[in-house]
């Protein structure tokens, strides 16, 4: 397969653009962030979240005026096409502000009458890895320049399996979710905790982690992600027969969904209770 989706789908080429000069904006931050907490006093916001999402939003409505944005930090316009951006200025803020490398931009493009994504762009600034798919034309990633497909592991069992996780920013979410990770580890490879749900999607496309599952991601988190995960090769879904949503992302290599889905299931991983009897 050669390496034409960004000739293919116009909205990809437009969202790498953008991904990437917001890159270029968060990585010559200045000495001093100013912080300030959301939801709780983990969940934390910088003056270039904001301002790496003005320009995103910025540049989206000049290119695309006629679609609707959501953003992270506060954005939500109405567009007159079926079409929303959802974007992430930061996913992984709590990295960006430590200096740890794993953060990145993410933007995704949804049908708002179908709900699903059409186009996914995540770009890590750091790494300089620009991941992209576009519905039904799979997903690479150029890594350095150097275009790559990308395709999902090969992993059948799970305890084999490498599973990549995230928490929330209340502690009693918390609590519930390493209640849920102290039946899960048992059964596993291992755990990653890396600190951006987006990329860590992209790394399950690339056969980095073989399955990922969080509880409480908002829309800007996986819109990009999940799609470029399934165009990898990945299934994704939430529990109980339902769909991707804030209760529950579970992505994961084929022959190791399902047994994934039923652990959290009967550990119910999609509920923020403490007691259960299993
Ligand atoms: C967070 C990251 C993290 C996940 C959290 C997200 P943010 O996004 O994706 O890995 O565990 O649930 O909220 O706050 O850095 O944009
Ligand atoms: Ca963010």
């Amino acid at each position: 397969m050669t390496f034409d989706l960004v000739a293919k789908d116009p909205s990809v080429e437009l969202a790498m653009s953008i991904a990437k000069e917001a890159g270029k904006l968060l990585l010559a931050r200045p000495a001093h962030l100013e912080i300030d907490t959301k939801s709780s006093a983990t969940d934390v916001v910088t003056q270039m979240d904001r301002q790496a999402e003005a320009f995103i939003v910025a540049q989206l409505s000049k290119h695309r005026p006629e679609d609707a944005i959501l953003g992270e930090e506060g954005s939500n316009s109405t567009g007159t096409s079926d079409f929303q951006w959802v974007i992430d200025p930061i996913d992984g803020t709590v990295n960006y502000l430590h200096r740890i490398p794993h953060w990145c931009v993410s933007i995704g493009l949804k049908n708002i009458k179908t709900g699903e994504s059409i186009a996914g762009v995540i770009y890590a600034p750091v790494y300089d890895q620009m991941y992209i798919s576009s519905q039904g034309l799979g997903s690479w990633v150029i890594d350095q320049g150097v275009p790559r497909l990308l395709q999902v592991s090969n992993c059948a069992e799970l305890n084999v399996a490498v599973i990549g996780t995230g928490f929330g920013y209340s502690s009693e979410r918390r609590a519930s979710q390493a209640r849920v990770l102290s039946q899960v580890l048992p059964r596993v490879a291992d755990i990653r905790r890396l600190g951006s749900c987006a990329i860590d999607l992209c790394l399950v496309a690339a056969g980095v982690l073989d399955g990922y599952y969080e509880r409480g991601v908002n829309d800007w988190d996986h819109a990009a992600g999940e799609l470029i995960a399934r165009e990898a090769g990945a299934i994704s879904s939430g529990l109980r027969g339902n769909k991707v949503g804030n209760d529950m992302i579970v992505v994961a290599t084929s022959l190791i969904h399902a047994d994934l889905v039923a652990i959290l299931e009967a550990n119910s991983a999609d509920s923020d209770i403490m007691d259960i009897e299993v």
